[in-house]
């Protein structure tokens, strides 16, 4: 049965960049979401900026700009970092927004009609400077108890006592420095503990498979009460001035935020339904639907109380799942909430670090547990080069070749004749004497098909839908395993020699140089097909690798349903291009490593020269030393050079050239590698743009290059000129394009 799901993440606070617990929460989401995709499933992914409150209001103020450019400046930046590590979000919108504005407004009333409304008054710390009440986080004094100054409004740091605002000694609020007074205002309160919310809630904590075990028991603690602490009511008002959606009928009242935030899930969704043509009503009333949250341990009480009861009591579709995750520690400390990380995921895509990588190493720790998860340096580096580049990667790289060089490109049939099994395990038997001083006895016929049966694929996809991520990986990786020794026990690479004359163990005959190609191509070709497998079952976790692997293996499509379908006999694959790259030490030292932002002219200059190819050796990628994501949208752009003449310009010969191949250059992490045809004939060309595109894509594009360069010995190869292409500040290259209708060799002036 096709499963309907809307998925979504919670909503980031819109007064700062995303850090790496955002990143790790979308991994874990958009890994669940492609793989119920690829079950068939029918998945609506949204997220939004939550950009309300009085942290925003007071940010936005202290920049000296309003709180809608300041949302609007970091709402522009989210791009980057989502496509930057291949979140795929269906829809990202904001809670200031018409949309949530209308739903949040609309459930309120409905809340109301239910009698689950009521207003009191609440006496409250106000700065009279500022002429706004104070959330406790705003008042700082002495402890009532120990006497340390500086104290917050809610526990001593010193004493570790407990007590509120009102008890402290000299309070003063922290935005004005002034002495706050007590002042009362009307409240609007929600009525949690009425009876019919905790039977509700009751019951929806409850049910099986709702949530995870740790997080039932938390909700069930909350919802009974200590002895003293019965479940409070949950005051939803703020006073104005406060940026968030104003309460109908309550003149300069706002709702807090945390009323409007997690509406932002159904406002994005309604906002997407709009733009494609989707029923939201109709979506969220079939009973099939499901609605999941992906949240963070610290949020379980708004999704797990107040959500679930505000939705229920306005007649709304309510969660089926929230799903809660640990957080991500960074070399075994905590991050601080103000100062970020000690990773930067702009900069670790900035330094040119494959966003795959951390994809996988993230998975590779998660489970449906709500556990802590530590990035540790030396286990990412063991984890991706070891297992994923060692284990699956190798798995391509070591046979791939083999099929292109002796078998035209084509695979041979995976089956096995009972002849052919005889002959190979003979043939084993006396390469493995020869090569490792003992015949493998362990083979038998039935162990060499075997591996060509191994099918992990219902186990998996039973962990995917739970969560179990690192199981997962686990279990993927343990068929690696038995591929690569499948591969150890056929050695191709020694099967090649044979078959070439370049190595004659023993006085092969040519029977046995017929044999050897003959079980070259066969293993080679289960072991393609193993890759073919592996890929799927990692499509999730990889998806771009998956697609480049798709296009190695010359197929049209990569999917679950065809796990089962080996390749045809003769099926032709590419020749093989790297397809992931090992991740060094030096590329860890620089991601721990921030530099100070580079000087506003250095940054100019590399601008400036942004040029891509032979005569450029340093700006074909964004600068590493690009200053953290705090920094304001696009930077202005520079201004033009010098003036030069006509004749100077005519100098450079510029032409449309047609990209006719592009690859992938083994060993170099930023270079592709380009041969253009521009008409008198190809000239090679090594670009820096690995980072943007895709070699594929770029197959029959036209292009602007420079033809009258002097080559430039490289690395790689000699380049022969030099493609056009702009670049920023920012992450991002952009190829120049020419209009259609142009031909190879036209003169660009
Ligand atoms: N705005 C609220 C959520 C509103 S949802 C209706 C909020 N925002 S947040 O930016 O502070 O956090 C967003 C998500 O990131 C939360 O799920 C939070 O748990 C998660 N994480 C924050 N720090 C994290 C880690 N160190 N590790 C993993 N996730 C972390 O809360
Ligand atoms: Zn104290």
């Amino acid at each position: 049965m096709k499963r309907k799901l809307l998925v979504t993440t919670a909503l980031p606070y819109a007064n700062g960049s995303f850090h790496i617990g955002h990143i790790m929460e979308y991994i874990q989401a958009d890994i669940w979401v492609r793989f119920q995709r690829m079950q068939g499933h029918t998945v609506h992914f949204v997220c939004a900026d939550d950009a309300h409150g009085a942290p925003i209001m007071l940010k936005a103020e202290a920049e000296g700009v309003t709180p809608q450019q300041l949302i609007g400046r970091i709402g522009a930046e989210r791009k980057q970092y989502l496509d930057g590590f291949h979140i795929g979000f269906d829809n990202w919108h904001s809670t200031e927004s018409p949309e949530n504005t209308e739903l949040s407004q609309d459930i309120y009333r409905k809340l109301k009609v239910a009698g689950l409304i009521y207003t009191k008054p609440v006496e409250q710390f106000y700065d009279p400077v500022k002429g706004m009440f104070l959330a406790d986080r705003y008042i700082k004094g002495e402890c009532p108890k120990c006497g340390a100054k500086d104290q917050y409004g809610d526990a001593c740091e010193n004493c570790s006592s407990v007590y509120s605002p009102t008890n402290l000694i000299n309070p003063y609020s922290t935005l004005s420095g002034a002495a706050p007074e007590l002042k009362t205002s009307e409240h609007y309160f929600f009525r949690l503990s009425d009876a019919k919310c905790v039977d509700f809630l009751n019951k929806w904590v409850n049910e099986h498979g709702r949530l995870q075990s740790q997080v039932a028991n938390k909700a069930k603690e909350w919802l009974e009460g200590k002895e003293d602490k019965a479940l409070g009511d949950w005051d939803i008002s703020r006073d104005a001035p406060y940026f968030g959606i104003p309460i109908p009928d309550a003149p300069g009242k706002y709702f807090y935020v945390w009323l409007d935030a997690p509406i932002g899930y159904l406002a994005s969704f309604k906002n997407y339904c709009a733009k494609k043509g989707i029923d939201f009503d109709g979506f969220l009333a079939d009973p099939q639907t499901e609605q999941i949250h992906f949240i963070g341990k610290d949020i379980i009480y708004f999704h797990t109380l107040f959500w679930p009861a505000m939705l229920k009591f306005a007649g709304y579709k309510i969660p089926n799942n929230v799903y809660v995750h640990g957080f991500i520690t960074v070399s075994g400390e905590k991050m601080s909430k103000s100062r970020g990380t000690g990773i930067s995921p702009l900069r670790y895509l900035e330094i040119g670090m494959n966003p795959e990588w951390l994809r996988y190493y993230i998975a590779a720790k998660l489970n449906a547990n709500v556990e802590d998860l530590d990035f540790n340096p030396d286990d990412f580096i063991a984890r991706v080069n070891s297992d994923l580049i060692g284990k699956y990667i190798n798995i391509a790289s070591r046979t791939f070749g083999f099929i292109t060089r002796h078998f035209d490109g084509k695979t041979s049939s995976i089956e096995l004749s009972d002849a052919d099994a005889d002959s190979f395990k003979d043939l084993i038997e006396r390469h493995g004497e020869v090569r490792y001083g003992n015949p493998n006895s362990t083979i038998d016929r039935r162990s060499l098909t075997e591996i060509t049966k191994l099918a992990l694929k219902n186990d998996i996809a039973v962990l995917y839908d739970r969560r179990e991520y690192s199981h997962a990986i686990r279990q993927i990786m343990f068929q690696a395993d038995v591929a690569n020794g499948f591969a150890t026990l056929c050695a191709p690479w020694d099967m090649s020699k044979i078959v070439r004359g370049e190595w004659t163990p023993w006085k092969s005959d040519h029977l046995d140089k017929k044999i050897a190609e003959k079980l070259l191509h066969w293993s080679c070709s289960v072991l393609v097909d193993q890759f073919r497998l592996l890929t799927i079952y990692l499509k999730p976790i990889l998806p771009e690798t998956a697609a480049q692997a798709m296009r190695l293996l010359n197929m049209s499509s990569i999917e679950w349903a065809e796990e089962s379908k080996h390749f045809p006999a003769g099926h032709s694959i590419r020749d093989y291009d790297r397809l992931m790259t090992r991740v060094e030490e030096k590329q860890l030292d620089a991601l721990f490593d921030i530099p100070a932002a580079a000087p506003a002219k250095e940054q100019k200059k590399m601008t400036e020269t942004s040029k891509v190819g032979s005569q450029s050796r340093s700006q074909a990628v964004p600068s590493p030393s690009t200053p953290h994501p705090t920094s304001p949208g696009p930077a202005a752009p520079t201004a033009p050079a010098e003036t030069i003449s006509i004749d100077d310009f005519a100098r450079i010969d510029l032409r449309v050239a047609k990209i006719v191949r592009a690859e992938y250059v083994e060993g170099a992490d930023k270079l592709l590698k380009l041969t253009l045809n521009i008409g008198a004939g190809e000239r090679t060309v090594f670009a820096g743009i690995k980072s943007a595109y895709d070699p594929a894509a770029l197959e029959g594009r036209l292009t602007v290059m420079v033809a009258n360069l002097a080559p430039r010995k490289m690395k790689f190869g000699l380049s022969q000129g030099m493609v056009l292409a702009a670049s920023g500040d920012a992450a991002g290259i952009y190829l120049l394009g020419v209009d259609s209708g142009a031909q190879p060799g036209m003169k660009v002036k």
